[in-house]
């Protein structure tokens, strides 16, 4: 029985698949036979783990460290710096402590705490925090905020998921 050294997990729930995430797997699994360590990296897909607005996304493991906006030309990367080097690839890191993860966490909480906002509203908060209309639409299409036909914005059960602690 071989148990690798790394597994990779790759996102290919509905999002992350609509943004490319399938090629992934093999991306990884040919960049692990290119640097000689197949035999210690293993590739799987996995279901959404509601970071659905910044996919794809990948997770390694036992590293814990999570890549967000993955595209089939950083798997040789993240397997030569990461796996083989021991050194994340820090541009494609997802934590708490990212600046924007933060930006967006406070947007979340304010939305919470309203419990509802104007469409205009939510838009300034998004721009307050640094984001324009492009962030706006993917917390819609991504399912994080609904949009009332009266234009009002309130949070889904998704984005409680993914920030609310009680
Ligand atoms: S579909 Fe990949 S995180 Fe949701």
């Amino acid at each position: 029985m071989r148990i690798p050294r790394h597994h990779l997990f790759v996102c290919t729930g509905p999002h992350c698949g609509e943004k490319g995430s399938a090629p992934l797997i093999n991306g990884f699994r040919r960049a692990a036979e290119k640097l000689g360590v197949e035999e210690q990296v293993m590739v799987t897909n996995m279901g959404s783990v509601y970071l659905c607005d910044l996919g794809p996304v990948v997770l390694v493991y036992p590293d814990d460290v999570w890549y967000t906006h993955v595209l089939p030309p950083d798997c040789e990367e993240i397997v030569r710096e990461h796996l083989v080097g021991g050194r994340p690839v820090e541009r494609l890191r997802l934590l708490p402590s990212t600046p924007s993860e933060r930006a967006r966490e406070e947007i979340y909480r304010a939305l919470f705490a309203e419990g509802k906002m104007d469409a205009e509203a939510f838009a300034r908060l998004a721009s307050a925090h640094g984001f324009g209309e492009d962030f706006v639409a993917e917390q819609l299409k991504r399912k994080f905020v609904n949009k009332s036909p009266e234009g009002t914005i309130t949070p889904t059960a998704k984005m409680k998921e993914r920030y609310e602690t009680s």
